[in-house]
C-alpha cells in the first residue's frame, strides 16, 4: 500500500519524477516506504516534497575532527528515516555545503537528498564561480533548487539561474529573505519575475509573513519553504519548560518542537520547514512533526494566544534573542545587502 502510494507520487512529479524513478536505488523503496512523512505538491511541476527538511545555518559549519561533526551522520539518517530529503545550504553558512557534499556522498544518500543552496554574491561572473563551487563542494552535478539568497544583486543572478535550468544543472529556483523588512523587496521580485521557490521566515513567534507574503506566493503558483520555524531557536527555549496543550497528543505532537512545526506547515502556502538542528534526536523529533494531523484553526489560534501570553512574561529575553540571532546574518551580510 505505502509502495503504491510512493509510486503515485513519483508519476505525479511529471518527467523529473519519472527520470529520478529510472535511476532511483531499489532500497530507496524501502526508506520510502517506511516513512508516514507527509508532502506537499511543488505547484511549478506537481513533484511531492517531505513537509520538514534540514537547515544547516551553523549546524554544518564544523570542522570534521569536531564532537558536533560526528553527531551529523545521525542527523541525516533521522532526516531520511523519516521520509525527509530536503537540506538547505548557502555559500554564507562556512563549511556548511562542504559537510553535506562529505555526509551524502559518504552515506550514499544523494540520489535521495533534494539539494537547496544559494547564491550570495554580486556580479554576474562571481555568481556563476561561486555556484560552481557550490556543485563542487556538494559533491553533485545537479542541484535541485538554486536560490538567491536575501536577494542579493538577483536581477543579475537570474539569467544565469535561467540559462541553467534549460541545461538541467539546476531543476528549480528561488529567492530567499530572512525578515520582515526585506518583504517589500521580496514582494516586488515575486510579482516582477516568475519563481518556482519562495524561501522565507515563519515561526509561532514571527508570523508577519501570512499578512502579505505567503498569501502571494500561494496566489502566484509559488512554492515555500519556511526557515527560521523555530525563530532562531529562541522560541523553543521559552517554550520548553511549559506544559503542552491538553490536545498535542490529537495532533501527534510530542514536544513543542513538534507543535511549533505543525503550526507552520499548516499554513496552506508552506510546502517544507527547514529547521537546523545538529543533534539526531532533536531531528527526529523535528521531522516527526511532518506525519500525524495538521493543526485546525482553533489551536493554531490557541498557541497564538498562548504565545502572546509568554511574549509578555519574558519580551527582553525574546528581544535579546532575537537579536543575537540576527546579528550574525547582519554582520556577514553587511556589503551584500540585495
Ligand atoms: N536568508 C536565508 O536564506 C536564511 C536565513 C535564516 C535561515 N535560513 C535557513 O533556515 C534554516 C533554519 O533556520 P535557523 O537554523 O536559523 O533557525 P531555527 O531552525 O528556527 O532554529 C534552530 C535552532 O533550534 C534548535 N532546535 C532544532 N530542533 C530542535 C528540537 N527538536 N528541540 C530543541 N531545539 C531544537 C537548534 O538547536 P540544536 O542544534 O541544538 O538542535 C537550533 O539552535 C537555517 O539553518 C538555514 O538553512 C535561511
Amino acid at each position: 500500500m505505502n509502495s503504491s502510494i510512493t509510486r503515485r507520487e513519483l508519476l505525479a512529479r511529471g518527467a523529473w519524477g519519472l527520470g529520478a524513478l529510472a535511476f532511483m536505488p531499489r532500497c530507496a523503496f524501502s526508506v520510502q516506504t517506511a516513512s508516514r512523512m507527509m508532502t506537499r505538491p511543488i505547484p511549478a511541476t506537481n513533484e511531492a516534497l517531505p513537509v520538514i527538511g534540514l537547515g544547516t545555518y551553523r549546524v554544518l559549519d564544523v570542522q570534521p575532527d569536531s564532537s558536533e561533526y560526528r553527531e551529523l551522520p545521525g542527523v541525516l539518517d533521522a532526516l531520511f528515516a523519516a521520509g525527509g530529503s530536503v537540506i538547505d545550504s548557502s555559500p554564507m553558512y562556512g563549511r556548511a555545503e562542504e559537510t553535506a557534499g562529505e555526509l551524502l556522498a559518504a552515506r550514499n544518500l544523494r540520489s535521495k537528498a533534494f539539494i537547496a543552496t544559494k547564491v550570495w554574491t554580486q556580479g554576474k561572473q562571481a555568481g556563476i564561480a561561486q555556484m560552481e563551487n557550490s556543485f563542487r563542494l556538494l559533491r553533485t552535478d545537479r542541484i535541485d533548487l538554486m536560490q538567491i539568497h536575501n536577494l542579493v544583486d538577483w536581477r543579475t543572478h537570474l539569467p544565469t539561474l535561467r540559462q541553467w535550468k534549460e541545461q538541467g544543472r539546476i531543476r528549480y529556483i528561488g529567492i530567499t529573505h530572512y525578515t520582515s523588512s526585506a518583504y517589500d523587496a521580496v514582494e516586488a521580485a515575486l510579482k516582477a519575475e516568475t519563481f518556482d521557490f519562495l524561501q522565507i521566515n515563519f515561526a509561532l513567534d514571527d508570523r508577519d509573513a501570512e499578512k502579505r507574503i505567503l498569501p502571494l506566493a500561494k496566489e502566484r503558483g509559488v512554492a515555500v519553504l519556511c526557515n527560521r520555524p523555530f525563530g532562531g531557536g529562541g522560541l523553543l527555549g521559552r517554550l520548553k519548560d511549559k506544559p503542552l496543550p491538553g490536545w498535542a497528543g490529537d495532533v501527534g505532537a510530542k514536544s513543542w518542537a513538534q507543535l511549533a512545526l505543525k503550526f507552520v506547515i499548516a499554513h496552506p502556502a508552506i510546502t517544507c520547514a527547514i529547521p537546523g538542528t545538529g543533534k539526531p534526536a532533536n531531528m527526529a523529533d523535528d521531522a516527526a512533526a511532518g506525519s500525524g494531523a495538521l493543526l485546525n484553526d482553533a489551536q493554531k489560534r490557541e498557541l497564538i494566544a498562548d504565545w502572546a501570553e509568554l511574549l509578555d512574561d519574558t519580551s527582553t529575553h525574546s528581544r535579546t534573542l532575537t537579536r543575537r540571532a540576527g546579528d550574525g546574518d547582519r554582520t556577514r551580510m553587511a556589503s551584500l545587502e540585495g
